[in-house]
């Protein structure tokens, strides 16, 4: 698949960043099997680990909208700086959650660079609703 305009839609969402503290603006997309796009921005707090990553803003907002894993076809993450920026351990937790392992996840950065991973290269060994379940 072709990811531009997953990655343009990251990029946009990042300039709607709330970052009065770290200044750190992030954006996230994802599109879905019907080739609809959702989007979110980190959302900081003056308590600071209230914050949302953009991620999980954007996974969430798709959540809200009805969609669920199996619709998602790839998530993308963008920050503008020019080193690649990799997502938090509780993204990963919830994309564990709400996305399925094999999900394609986008790390785009800088002008025009990205790297491509998966939620399970993200997160190996990962703790899932499985383990709940009783011997
Ligand atoms: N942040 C994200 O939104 N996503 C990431 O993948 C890394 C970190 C945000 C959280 C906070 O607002 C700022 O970046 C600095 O940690």
């Amino acid at each position: 698949m072709n990811y531009e305009k997953l990655i343009e839609v990251a990029k946009n969402a990042s300039k709607n960043a709330y970052i009065p503290y770290s200044s750190f603006p992030v954006g996230a997309s994802l599109v879905t099997k019907d080739g609809k796009y959702y989007h979110g921005c980190n959302v900081e707090n003056a308590s600071y680990g209230l914050t949302n990553c953009a991620e999980r803003t954007c996974m969430f907002s798709a959540y809200a909208d009805g969609v669920r894993k199996q619709d998602i076809v790839a998530l993308c993450v963008y920050s503008p700086k020019e080193h690649l920026v990799s997502p938090c351990g509780a993204c990963r937790q919830v994309m564990v959650e709400l996305l399925d392992e094999s999900c394609p996840i986008i790390l785009a950065y800088g002008e025009n660079k990205s790297y491509e991973t998966t939620v399970k290269d993200l997160f190996p060994l990962m703790f899932t609703s499985e383990d709940l379940e009783n011997d």
